[in-house]
């Protein structure tokens, strides 16, 4: 078993609020890797900090046994390191598949744009294509992001991920707002992702699908790792029961 990313004793606060207060675990190459834990535990923040979305105060990241902690975002991306946001946010003057194509662009050129025009055009909106078809979107591919129901919103915003083709693909709470087949087709298409060499590290409330579909799970709780190992395990202990319900 490789580690494909670590977190090495992180710390940052928002005005004297610890969100991160020493925060370590790692990510094995081709995981499903659930992080869990309550509101407010710093889920997001870990999501963010790897993403380079936020600086840590301290500590490091490493990716692919590299020291990313200083780089910005988009080095980030171009290395491998790709996420999805909890509010989705697609651009609504462009069909579905265009949305993708853009991405699929990125992933090709310093100019993502040229991927929905000229020579690069075939070649993106064929990927993308695939994608779509692959995520459950085929039917939809010329419609626009605003005419799709929230479900198939989160699914394009998967897909516009994937076809950045991350190495590695931070989620945060992909299945929020889902309804409950929503939510288990999606984590259906989510864990197909470490076979096509996605790594995966899934934040998430919905404790029924983590259990269904996750590796390992590490829990985050005021900010730092409280447990992690096999998800039957960790459930099981009190210790995590009690920072969920406040009871054991
Ligand atoms: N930009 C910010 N400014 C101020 N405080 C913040 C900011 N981002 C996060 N926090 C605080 O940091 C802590 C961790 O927040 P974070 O969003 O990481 O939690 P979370 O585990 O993702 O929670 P949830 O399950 O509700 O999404 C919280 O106390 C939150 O209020
Ligand atoms: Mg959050």
């Amino acid at each position: 078993m490789t580690v494909l990313a670590r977190i090495d004793d992180l710390y940052i606060s928002f005005g004297g609020v610890a969100a991160a207060n020493g925060m370590s675990f790692a990510v094995n190459t081709g995981e499903f890797l659930a992080v869990i834990g309550p509101n407010g535990a710093g889920k997001t923040t870990a999501l963010r900090m790897v993403a380079g979305i936020l600086q840590p105060d301290s500590g490091r990241i490493i990716f692919n046994d590299r020291d990313v902690t200083s780089l910005p975002t988009h080095v980030r991306a171009r290395l491998g390191l790709g996420f999805t946001h909890q509010v989705v946010r697609p651009f609504y003057s462009f069909s579905t598949i265009e949305n993708v194509m853009i991405a699929a662009g990125h992933r090709q050129t310093e100019s993502p744009w040229r991927a929905l025009a000229g020579r690069s055009r075939e070649e993106a909106r064929m990927k993308a294509a695939a994608i779509l078809e692959h995520i459950g979107l085929g039917e939809q591919i010329d419609k626009s992001p605003r005419a799709l129901p929230l479900g198939q919103r989160k699914r394009l915003e998967v897909a516009r991920a994937i076809a950045l083709e991350p190495r590695l693909l931070l989620l945060d709470e992909p299945l929020a707002g889902l309804s409950s087949a929503e939510a288990a087709t999606m984590a259906d298409l989510i864990r197909t992702l470490p076979a096509s060499g996605i790594t995966v590290v899934l934040v998430e409330h919905n404790l029924g699908e983590v259990l269904r579909v996750a590796d390992r799970i590490v829990v985050l709780d005021a900010g730092k790792v409280l447990a992690e190992g096999a998800p039957k395990e960790v459930m099981a202990r009190d210790d995590v029961r009690q920072a969920y319900t406040g009871v054991v």
